[in-house]
């Protein structure tokens, strides 16, 4: 992984930590991409003390303003020459329906704009590698929900499990379409389910959520097990042989019918697309 230039989102806490600490072990230049200065500084300076690997850079980015998208993807494309790997991983469950500075709903905002506006603003980047990847981080919990694009945003109806059940689904179908985009370039995408994680992630939740958090983390994996299959999907050589596949525990899973429908996948990119303003910039 030496000569590889990998890009992570999310970086300082959890999943996206203990990604960015395994790629710096095996030596890649990693840009970690978090929204606090202060929390993405402590975090770089303990995974250089941990490795001795200091090209790692930090960017600083919240995800929920479309503008700062495209500034990190600015800063990134002036920085690196190409990209190897992006993992897309930032994401939050939020308590109740919130709105962002460009008027989408939050969780969809982060959890499947961000994903899908970096992707797409870092095309021509990524297009450069010779054996590029995009690893989105999903969850089981797109399980919970069905596609209704009448509600996609919860404009009729929120709750904190539907809302982020919708963008974790979307992390799937953008993975689908995104790989049928990429047939015939050098570049895989795949997503997956981390497990049930103890990191911070919930912290912030109320009402069921909180209690599920607060008293199921004896029983969840630690934020090294859940990164495993990201890690894999990364890093591992078998793993670049696959596209599109919804994965967890480094093995492919089905995932529900929704998360296959390939119109759904069409049209949530279309949809998308219209959103973030980026007509003839996708792949
Ligand atoms: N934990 C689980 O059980 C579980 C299960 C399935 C899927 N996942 C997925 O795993 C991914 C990582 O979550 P985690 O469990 O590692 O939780 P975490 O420890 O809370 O990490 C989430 C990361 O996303 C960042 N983030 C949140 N909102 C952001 C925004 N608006 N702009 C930029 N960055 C933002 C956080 O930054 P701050 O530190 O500044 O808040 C943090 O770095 C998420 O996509 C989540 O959906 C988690």
């Amino acid at each position: 992984m030496k000569s590889k230039i990998c890009l992570v989102t999310g970086a300082n806490s959890g999943i996206g930590y203990v990604t960015t600490l395994e790629l710096a072990k095996r030596g890649a230049r990693v840009g970690m991409v978090c929204r606090s200065a202060e929390r993405g500084e402590e975090a770089r300076q303990n995974i250089i003390a941990q490795t001795q690997n200091d090209r790692i850079d930090l960017f600083i980015c919240d995800f929920a303003v479309q503008s700062q998208i495209h500034t990190l993807a600015q800063e990134i494309k002036a920085k690196y020459e190409r990209l190897d790997v992006l993992v897309n991983n930032a994401g939050l469950i939020g308590n109740e329906r919130e709105l962002t500075p460009d008027g989408l709903e939050l969780t969809f905002a982060v959890n499947h704009l961000g994903y899908f506006i970096l992707t797409n603003l870092l095309k021509d980047c990524l297009l450069r590698s010779p054996e590029g990847r995009i690893v989105n981080v999903s969850s089981e919990m797109h399980r919970f929900t069905k596609l209704d694009f009448d509600n996609l945003q919860s404009e009729k109806s929120y709750t904190s499990i539907k809302a982020y059940g919708i963008s974790k689904l979307c992390n799937i179908l953008f993975t689908k379409e995104l790989a049928k985009r990429l047939k015939g370039t050098n570049l895989v995408t795949n997503c997956l389910h981390p497990g049930a994680v103890a990191t911070n992630f919930a912290n912030k939740a109320n009402g069921f959520l909180k209690f599920l958090f607060k008293f199921s983390k004896p029983i969840f994996l630690s934020p090294e097990q859940g990164a495993r299959t990201v890690v894999y999907l990364a890093t591992e050589d078998e793993a670049a042989q696959y596209t599109g596949e919804y994965w967890e525990k480094n093995k492919i899973k089905k995932p529900s019918l929704d998360a296959l429908n390939e119109a759904y996948a069409t049209k949530i990119w279309e949809i998308s697309t219209e959103l973030a303003s980026l007509q003839g910039q996708t792949f």
